[in-house]
């Protein structure tokens, strides 16, 4: 798949998922632009891409939000590839939680409100190169939650995903695809960043192939996606959750 001088932004390519697309479209010829808040991250990261362009912003923030887009017109006058991969969860998401609506406010600007920010002001250029769009959800934005407290988390990504079919409705006249991808289980930081009572080693048994997946078999799909290969491809839900959402026990 090659991705010669396509331009595309990655959201959270400071860590996990995104480092990990970042670091495969960057060695399929893009010019990528690297979007996060933790430098020292960043840096890493950026040390394995080709000339990317490193933006540390926070994408709920509206004014950073419309820099990195300025940022990239700048730099690289097009844009072809929007990567909406940048979430989070934290304690307190559930509606018996004391104070839901701090939680609240801050995963859905984060996981919600930024990718629908950063999709506006993107679809104008992505229309100039009839590019698309890429946007990490969850399969906890299709299944009944574990447990409590979560909330939160389950309803940005399940909002996200008709996020993903509206605009591809909107956008289909203009050329432009949006579809949505949603892992299950993958070892990154998130757990660690959540502050999350549960570890890694706690989900194999809940899916059917008995493993977690590592970062760069969810970037491989976001390639896909984002590829010519794909060109049929708009407004759908990709799972890819070793058979989480199957597994009846
Ligand atoms: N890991 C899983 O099991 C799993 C499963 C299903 C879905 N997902 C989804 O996959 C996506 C990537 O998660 P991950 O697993 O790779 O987690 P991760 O390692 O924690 O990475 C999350 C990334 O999001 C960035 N980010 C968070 N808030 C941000 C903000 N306000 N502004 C800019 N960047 C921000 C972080 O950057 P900084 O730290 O530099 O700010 C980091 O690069 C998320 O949307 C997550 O919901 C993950």
């Amino acid at each position: 798949m090659s991705f010669k001088n396509k331009v595309v932004i990655v959201t959270g390519a400071s860590s996990g998922i995104g480092a990990s697309a970042s670091i495969m479209f960057s060695k399929e010829g893009a010019r990528v632009v690297m979007v996060g808040r933790n430098e020292t991250k960043l840096s890493a990261v950026a040390a394995k891409c080709s000339s990317p362009l490193v933006i540390r912003a926070d994408i709920a923030n509206d004014d950073d939000a419309r820099s990195i887009i300025n940022q990239t017109i700048k730099k690289f006058g097009q844009i072809d590839i929007l990567v909406n991969n940048a979430g989070m969860t934290m304690e307190n998401g559930g509606i018996l939680a004391n104070d839901m609506m701090k939680s609240y406010d801050t995963i859905m600007n984060i996981n919600l409100r930024a990718a629908v920010h950063l999709t506006n002001l993107a679809a104008p250029y992505l229309i100039k190169t009839k590019g698309n769009i890429v946007n990490i959800s969850s399969i906890a934005g299709i299944m009944p939650p574990f447990g409590v407290g979560m909330t939160n988390y389950y309803i940005s990504k399940a909002a996200l995903n008709h996020f993903t079919v509206c605009c591809a409705t909107e956008l289909a006249p203009h050329g432009v695809r949006v579809n949505v991808l949603s892992p299950g289980p993958v070892r990154t930081d998130f757990m660690d960043n959540a502050k999350a009572a549960f570890t890694w080693d706690d989900f194999p048994s809940k899916t059917l192939l008995n493993r977690v997946s590592e970062p760069e078999e969810i970037a491989d799909m976001i390639l896909y996606l984002a590829s010519d290969k794909a060109k049929s491809v708009t407004g759908s839900n990709y799972v890819n959750d070793n058979g989480m959402l199957i597994k009846k026990t």
